[in-house]
């Protein structure tokens, strides 16, 4: 049966040497890129609605810095917007939805000092704030009815609900690859349509008229699946787990089962998603690059060690619980050890498609 990832996926919670926490500064990076469009969608719906209290969404909000950064952003523009406005500032509703697996209690542990922060940056007390925790998955609905005003999610939407079925096909591959059989990238394809369109529709039915969606998807420019720019980083990992195949650490069969539930989009697929389940307008639609590595890899003189730690926090519950934990050290030692000899020749970047859509009415009966 194929991998249903709501019951293995979860980053690397905690705050030690290989959590998500502590190995998510690509994806940080790609929040400056990408903040002009929040701006953009937070102030024309404020200004619009002025709600009493404003319900904030960070959908895919892992554990650790990111999780806060999108809705720090929101509210200081909103109080900002208020204090021009000569407007009393509304109450903020902060729902933070992650998978079960997620590390919610490290989440919760930094709330109160992101408000102290957030109240000192302002300069001022910030209207009353209320966080929540949403432990589901956004392929379903997880709100009720028309109760959202701003949804942000980054990174997140890459992982699909479960691996593509019918793919056993894909020997030496985990993921699309350019050796991959065309029946494989069809299922990843497929498989990409039917959540991304399902999670376009459970967003319709919570958000309300003119609330907005701005989301950040590791992706593609390349309209061909199994371009290099957006499979290259599992294509090393295979590699790792070919290699410990071939030296008998690895068992074959347990190999040509396992693959990845991902889907890297170009912006021509995502905007046909939003275009055929038609409840949103789409404002913007933008692909932005973050190069995979972080100013810390000057330090350790090899740059393979930064993406591997990262693909390591990101990675590493989905592989132990297919390969278990024993082989984990020698299999990123490994991933590192192809990366550096990669990256000493090629750039490594990640591809950001980024989209901003609004709620259109609701139909009137
Ligand atoms: C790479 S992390 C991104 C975290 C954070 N948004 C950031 O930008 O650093 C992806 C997160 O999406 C979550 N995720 C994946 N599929 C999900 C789903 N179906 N429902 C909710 N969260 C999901 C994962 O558990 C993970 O925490």
């Amino acid at each position: 049966m194929a991998m249903d990832a709501t019951h293995v996926l979860h980053m690397n919670g905690g705050i030690g040497k290989s959590s998500y926490a502590n190995n998510s500064s690509l994806q940080q990076k790609s929040f400056s890129l990408t903040k002009h469009i929040r701006k953009e969608a937070i102030t024309s719906l404020y200004r619009s609605m002025l709600p009493r209290c404003l319900s904030i969404a960070e959908l895919g909000c892992a554990s650790g810095p990111n999780a806060f950064i999108a809705v720090s952003e929101i509210i200081k523009i909103v109080e900002k917007l208020c204090k021009e406005m000569n407007h009393k500032p509304p109450e903020y509703m902060v729902l933070m939805n992650d998978l079960p697996g997620n590390d919610f209690n490290n989440l919760f542990k930094s709330i109160s000092s992101f408000k102290e922060k957030l109240s000192n940056e302002l300069e001022s007390q910030i209207g009353p704030c209320y966080f929540y925790g949403v432990p589901a998955s956004f392929y379903g609905r997880i709100f009720p009815n028309q109760t959202l005003h701003f949804v942000h999610s980054s990174y997140s939407l890459q992982w699909l609900s479960k691996v593509p079925e019918g793919i056993e096909n894909n020997k030496g591959n985990i993921y699309m690859s350019n050796t991959s059989p065309l029946n494989v990238l069809k299922a990843y394809y497929e498989q990409f349509q039917r959540d991304f369109s399902l999670f376009l529709k459970c967003r319709a039915e919570e958000l309300v008229e003119g609330g907005c969606m701005v989301l950040t998807i590791v992706g593609r420019r390349s309209e061909n699946r199994s371009s290099k720019e957006c499979c290259y980083i599992w294509e090393v990992m295979a590699k790792a787990l070919n290699d410990m195949v071939l030296q008998g650490i690895i068992k074959e069969e347990n190999f040509d089962t396992f693959n990845i539930p991902s889907y890297t989009p170009s912006p021509s697929e995502v905007k046909l998603e939003v275009l055929k389940e038609g409840s949103f307008t789409i404002n913007s639609l933008e692909v932005s690059e973050v190069k995979f590595e972080s100013e810390k890899c000057e330090s350790f003189n090899d740059s393979g060690y930064n993406v591997s730690q990262c693909m390591r926090a990101i990675a590493e519950p989905i592989l132990v619980n297919h390969f278990g934990k024993a082989i984990m050290e020698e299999l990123f030692y490994r991933y590192q050890e192809i990366l550096n000899d990669h990256m000493s020749k090629e750039k490594t970047n990640v591809i950001n498609v980024t989209i901003l859509l609004t709620k259109k009415p609701y139909e009137r009966f």
